[in-house]
């Protein structure tokens, strides 16, 4: 009798214990669970680090980076915002880059610092990342701009190019065709001016920055004139179409077509005096478009653009300017860097960064697509000027080359030195650049 209470005893101790043995085993096994799912859980999502000018920033942030991030949870883009000019931009990658360890993943390129930042070592080798076929939906200048010794360092995210905006309503109501030579944009400035109504014929980016290389470039090309050969490194800042190139300038600042203050003027202090109805003509990118026609502004409806004037030895100079994204060697993080940009410059994305900023695109789709063209109805010329853009020389010293240009051309157009003088200074500093 008592050894069978003792068994039964035993029995009970054991199943207590049989239950308290799987309880916790349970407890570990679910402890192990949780701590292996836990870490993927909190786990901090990677933030990609990307530069680019104030005003560009807006349109980014507006739209595209949200949605990218929706697709990606795991990765974040941080846009900074930087001075609103390409060379100050430049000098703060640079200077990361120089310093080591650049706070930056992607690299918001202007078309010009290519050749410079790939044959510092800068940037990831993107070549082998994207296909021939997927490469060929973009503009091709736009490529090839990107390419350094043949490799490709960046995608095209926005083409540009420069062009002549004027008031359709005034030329029309004067009985003047819109112009086609510098002679043209120069008699219709004159008549069309007006002192009493605060009214300029023409306004252009005259400060010395890099906006007056580019803008420089389409009078040189519109009186046959070249700068630097990329080809055969030859130097033509001090032939005849240049000093023309620079008397056309200099005239309309002469003969008040132009406010003195022209030659401190960016983009947007030419878009300001333009948009305000202060100006029959202006030089600027397509950018200015969608802000220069919002119902807000005074001249929507008034307005209309074309390729630059040019006189007979010379031709249209648009010059093409752009931005594409690169990935810093020193990134942590590659792989989301190019899943960035894989999206960033796919056709949605673009579609709707363009909609939103009237930007130009650089996937050919787009300049023909109904969405786009119904905002933008003068798109598909467009297509037709960036194919025929001038290129400023795709040379790796060409930040110090643009500076020589931009230091002599300014003080030409200020008075400060005679243009021929200023451009046998800059031809002969080019060209010991350039070891020629
Ligand atoms: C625009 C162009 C760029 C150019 C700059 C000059 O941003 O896209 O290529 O260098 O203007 O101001």
């Amino acid at each position: 009798m008592l050894d069978l209470e003792a068994i039964d005893q035993l029995r009970k101790v054991l199943q207590k214990l049989k239950f308290k043995v799987l309880t916790i085993f349970l407890i570990v096994v679910f402890g192990i669970v949780i701590s292996s799912v836990k870490p993927a859980q909190t786990q901090e999502p990677v933030t990609l680090n990307l530069l680019m000018t104030a005003p560009d920033a807006e349109p980014w942030k507006n739209g595209i980076v949200k949605d990218f991030e929706v697709k990606n949870p795991g990765i974040r883009i941080k846009i900074i915002e930087g001075p609103n000019a390409t060379d100050l931009l430049e000098n703060m990658y640079t200077s990361a880059f120089i310093l080591g360890d650049s706070p930056y993943d992607l690299i918001n390129m202007d078309v010009i610092w290519t050749p410079k930042f790939a044959a510092a070592g800068w940037l990831l080798d993107l070549t082998d990342k994207i296909t021939k076929d997927e490469l060929a939906a973009f503009s091709q200048k736009d490529v090839e701009g990107r390419r350094y010794k043949g490799k490709l360092y960046a995608v095209p995210m926005r083409s540009d190019v420069g062009m002549l905006y004027y008031r359709k309503d005034l030329l029309k109501e004067a009985g003047f065709n819109p112009p086609e030579s510098f002679d043209d944009l120069i008699k219709i400035s004159e008549a069309l001016k007006d002192k009493s109504k605060d009214r300029w014929g023409y306004v252009w980016q005259g400060k010395q920055y890099e906006g007056l290389a580019a803008m420089f470039v389409e009078v040189l090309e519109g009186f046959g004139g070249y700068w630097v050969n990329p080809e055969t490194l030859e130097v033509g800042l001090d032939k005849p179409e240049t000093l023309q190139a620079i008397e056309f300038l200099k005239n309309t600042i002469e003969t008040e077509i132009s406010p003195d203050g022209v030659t401190t003027y960016q983009e947007e202090e030419t878009r300001r005096i333009f948009q305000n109805g202060n100006s029959v003509f202006l030089r600027n990118w397509p950018y200015v478009w969608p802000l220069a026609t919002q119902e807000s502004s005074p001249i929507d409806g008034k307005i209309a653009i074309k390729p630059m004037v040019h006189n007979k030895n010379g031709s249209s100079g648009a010059c093409l300017g752009g931005w594409a994204l690169g990935i810093s060697k020193s990134t942590k993080h590659p792989e989301e860097a190019w899943k960035a940009i894989q999206y960033f410059t796919s056709e949605e994305a673009q579609r709707k960064f363009i909609l939103e900023a009237g930007f130009v695109p650089s996937r050919r789709s787009l300049f023909t697509d109904p969405q786009i063209v119904a905002k933008y109805p003068h798109y598909p010329e467009l297509l037709k000027v960036v194919d025929k853009a001038v290129l400023r020389p795709p040379i790796a010293q060409y930040a110090q080359a643009s500076d020589i240009l931009q230091r002599y051309l300014s003080a030409a157009l200020t008075n400060r030195i005679t243009p021929e003088a200023a451009m046998k200074n800059a031809a002969s500093e080019t060209r010991q650049l350039l070891g020629r």
